[in-house]
C-alpha cells in the first residue's frame, strides 16, 4: 500500500510504502533514522540492522540529503515524533541518488538561495509558505464562486496602459505593434460585467517598478473582481468579506505552517470585521501626529503606510484618495471633485497596501476629458469609451495582490518568498 505522510494516521500498525526524499539522516550504530518527506509531510523512518539486513543497512550509510527513495515498513504512533508517528522500516531502495546537495543546514545568503530557488522550495520553510499561497488562491476562489461570480479571464498581451505609462512591459508583437503585458485586467473587466453582471479575473500582471522594496515584484498574481451597479460602499465591504474569509481559512487549515513560520496567531486572529476606515484627509492629519513629514496631495510612501497600519490591529481601510494621485478611470467624489471614489486597503503590521480600488467613472466625456488629461492614446481605448456610449452603469471593483497578503499572512520580511519563481528588478534566474 502507497501512502502519503499527511494521511499516514490512517495506516497506523499497518504496512506501507512511503516515496519521497531523504531530507535528514541520523545513525547511532545499529540504527539509521532518516528522515523523509513526500510533499506532504515530514516523518522518521527508523531502520535497524537487524530488520533489514547486513547489506541493505550498509547501502543506508552513505545516502546524501535529498537522495530520493522508497521505504517499505510498518506505521507506529509514538508520541514523540513531530507527526506523532513514525515508521518501522523493513525494505528500502534508492530511486535517484544525490550527493552534494547545495543547500545545508547551514545560513546561506538569501542571494546564494534565490540562485537555487528550484532547490530551495523543498525547504521546509518554503513548503510551508508555498501551502499556505495555495489555501490563499483556494480560499478567493471559494469566496467569489459562493458569490456567484463568473470567472472571466482578462489578457495578458495588452494595447495600452492601466495604471501609468512608467511601469508598462513592452513586447515587440509580430513586426510592428508594440504589445505591453498587462498591468492590471482591470479595464476588460469592466466590459465583462456589462456581460455578466459580476465578474472576477485571476492571473499574472507585471510592472516594470524600477523600485528594489521588499513589497515589489515584477511578476505577481492579482485577483480582481468587478460589479455592475456598485458603488465605493460596495467594494469596500466586498474587499473586507475577502480578507476576512483569506484570513479565516488560512487559520483553520494551514495552522500548522503558520506555527512553523512562527507566525504571531492571536493577531491574525483579530482578522474580523469591521476593519477601521480613515479618509485620505484623516490618514493626512494622523501622519502629522505621529511626526510625519507629509503634505496633503501626497501619495504615500512605504513608511507612511506603514505608520498608519500600525495604528490598528487589523487592516486600514483608506478612502477618498486626491484624484490627482490615483488612476484615470476613478470617479470623482461628487461631494469633493478633488477627490476620488477610491480606495486601499493597509495590511497591519506594516506589511503595506494589499487591496487597491474603488467606483469607476462611468460618464462618458468625463472619460474622454481624463484620457486626454493623462496624456493617454484614445485610439487604443476606443473600446473601453464604447462602455459609455452602451447602456453604461455605475460600478466598482479592486484589485488584490497575492504575494502582498501572503507576505502579511505568513510575517515575512520580503515578497520573494510567497512565489515559487520571483521576477525583481535585478532576478530572473532560475
Ligand atoms: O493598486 P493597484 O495598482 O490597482 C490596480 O491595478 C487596479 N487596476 C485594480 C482594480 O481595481 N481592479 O494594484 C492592486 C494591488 C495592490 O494593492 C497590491 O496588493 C498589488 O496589487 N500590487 C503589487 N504586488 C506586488 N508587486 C507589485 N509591484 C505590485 N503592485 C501592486
Ligand atoms: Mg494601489
Amino acid at each position: 500500500m502507497t501512502a502519503y505522510i499527511e494521511k499516514i494516521a490512517d495506516f497506523e500498525g499497518q504496512q506501507v510504502t512511503l516515496r519521497g526524499w531523504l531530507h535528514k539522516r541520523r545513525s547511532s550504530g545499529k540504527i539509521h533514522f532518516l528522515t523523509v518527506r513526500d510533499g506532504t509531510g515530514f516523518i522518521q523512518a527508523v531502520m535497524s540492522k537487524s530488520v533489514v539486513g547486513e547489506e541493505a543497512f550498509h547501502r543506508a550509510d552513505h545516502l546524501g540529503q535529498e537522495t530520493s527513495l522508497a521505504v517499505k515498513g510498518t506505521v507506529r504512533a509514538d508520541k514523540r515524533a513531530p507527526g506523532g508517528y513514525e515508521i518501522d522500516v523493513t525494505h528500502f531502495s534508492v530511486i535517484g541518488e544525490s550527493t552534494g546537495y547545495p543547500i545545508t543546514n547551514k545560513e546561506h545568503g538569501v542571494d546564494y538561495l534565490l540562485d537555487r530557488r528550484h532547490l530551495w522550495i523543498r525547504a521546509p520553510r518554503q513548503q510551508a509558505i508555498l501551502r499556505i499561497r495555495h489555501a490563499v488562491v483556494d480560499a478567493v476562489r471559494d469566496f467569489f464562486n459562493n458569490r456567484n461570480f463568473t470567472l472571466a479571464d482578462t489578457p495578458i498581451f495588452t494595447p495600452a496602459a492601466c495604471e501609468g505609462t512608467t511601469t508598462l512591459f513592452p513586447v515587440q508583437y509580430f513586426d510592428e505593434t508594440t504589445a505591453y503585458l498587462a498591468q492590471s485586467g482591470q479595464l476588460y473587466n469592466e466590459a465583462n460585467i456589462m456581460a455578466l453582471g459580476r465578474v472576477y479575473c485571476f492571473g499574472p500582471t507585471f510592472r516594470a517598478e524600477k523600485s528594489k522594496t521588499r513589497r515589489h515584484l515584477t511578476e505577481f498574481w492579482m485577483v480582481e473582481p468587478e460589479m455592475a451597479f456598485a458603488t465605493l460602499e460596495d467594494a469596500i465591504k466586498l474587499g473586507e468579506a475577502l480578507v476576512v474569509t483569506i484570513v479565516a481559512r488560512v487559520l483553520e487549515t494551514r495552522r500548522q505552517e503558520l506555527e512553523m513560520l512562527n507566525r504571531n496567531i492571536a493577531a491574525l486572529e483579530q482578522v474580523r470585521a469591521p476593519f477601521p476606515r480613515i479618509t485620505y484627509d484623516e490618514a493626512v492629519d494622523l501622519l502629522k501626529l505621529k511626526g510625519q513629514q507629509f503634505e496633503w496631495g501626497g501619495d504615500f510612501g512605504g513608511t507612511d503606510e506603514t505608520v498608519l497600519a500600525e495604528q490598528f490591529d487589523r487592516p486600514v481601510v483608506v478612502h477618498r484618495f486626491p484624484s490627482a494621485i490615483k488612476a484615470f478611470y476613478m470617479k470623482s467624489d461628487p461631494e469633493r471633485p478633488e477627490l476620488s471614489l477610491s480606495v486601499d486597503f493597509l495590511a497591519p503590521e506594516g506589511y503595506g497596501e494589499i487591496i487597491g480600488g474603488g467606483e469607476r467613472l462611468d460618464d462618458l466625456d468625463e472619460l474622454l476629458a481624463r484620457i486626454e488629461k493623462h496624456n493617454l492614446p484614445k485610439e487604443s481605448f476606443e473600446w473601453y469609451l464604447d462602455l459609455r456610449r452602451y447602456g453604461t452603469v455605475p460600478h466598482s471593483g479592486f484589485g488584490m495582490g497575492i504575494e502582498r497578503v501572503l507576505t502579511w499572512i505568513c510575517g515575512l520580511e520580503h515578497l520573494r518568498e510567497t512565489i515559487p519563481y520571483p521576477r525583481m528588478l535585478y532576478r530572473m534566474y532560475p
